[in-house]
């Protein structure tokens, strides 16, 4: 907590807004992406799908994989409280839905599916997309299946797995992949160098919760100093980095309004 309030402090201070950018493919993706302020249909849809997730009080057994829970104590957990405590925030998902649409991404993975919220942004971003999403706890997975199920979601395909088990066996390229779970340096900056055959030369790989602790930010700088990387963005929350060859490498520290 306190890596986190002091690397916050220390972002304010750095971080700029788009008038501060001289990249065009970052000042563009900040004006009409990080920015757009249009109240997209789509929006409703996450509205309705959260709401229904919240009003559930069904109990099912979860396993983290990840680093666990700063909040919850024990394994049953009612599905509306975890969307409560542990669930992505609004501005977030619509900030996914918006990233994904940007990019026109059609090749999407998501590690960490958790109750899908993530998810279904990823999927109404663009309904001819492939979204594979990955969790390793199957009770978790199966809750989220559901509601994939009432909402018409036909474009998700999931994965109960390890992370680290299908990315050694997936080869597929992807045009966006967002990381959310399993909050370990060591382990995130292992998935980065495996995600390297994954990657092309317009992919983007979100990184969740790059302040989460002092071994997250250091993966993170190591992520970022990486010769393959070239655009890399700070937006506290998340970190995104780019493969753009074209692009000469720069780091920007950008906050989002
Ligand atoms: C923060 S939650 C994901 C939140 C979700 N993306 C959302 O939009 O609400 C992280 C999830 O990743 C799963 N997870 C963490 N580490 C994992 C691993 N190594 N393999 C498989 N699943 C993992 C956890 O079980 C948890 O459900």
């Amino acid at each position: 907590m306190i890596h986190q309030s002091k690397s916050y402090i220390k972002f304010i201070r750095l971080a700029k807004n788009r008038h501060g950018v001289h990249s065009p493919f970052v000042y563009d993706l900040v004006t009409n992406c990080f920015n757009d302020k249009t109240k997209y249909p789509e929006y409703e849809t996450l509205k309705k799908h959260r709401k229904a997730l919240r009003g559930d009080t069904s109990k099912f057994e979860m396993k983290d994989f990840g680093q666990g829970s700063r909040v919850f104590k024990g394994n049953a957990r009612k599905v509306s409280a975890v969307i409560k405590n542990a669930g992505m925030k609004k501005k977030r998902q619509r900030l996914l839905f918006r990233l994904a649409k940007y990019f026109k991404s059609e090749t999407v993975l998501e590690l960490g599916t958790s109750l899908g919220l993530g998810t279904v942004a990823l999927s109404l971003s663009n309904e001819f997309s492939t979204i594979q999403t990955v969790e390793g706890c199957p009770n978790t997975l199966q809750k989220a299946q559901e509601y994939f199920e009432k909402f018409n979601l036909h474009n998700i395909q999931i994965h109960q797995k390890l992370f680290s088990e299908f990315l050694q066996n997936t080869h597929e390229k992807f045009d966006l992949i967002f990381i959310d779970g399993d909050h370990n340096g060591e382990r995130t900056l292992e998935y980065f160098h495996s995600l390297l055959k994954n990657v092309h030369n317009n992919s983007v790989i979100v990184f969740d919760d790059i302040y989460w602790s002092k071994d997250m930010t250091t993966a993170w700088q190591q992520i970022i100093a990486n010769d393959i990387v070239t655009v890399s963005i700070d937006t506290f929350q998340w970190g995104l980095v780019f493969f753009r060859k074209e692009q000469a490498k720069q780091h920007f520290i950008i906050r989002i309004g």
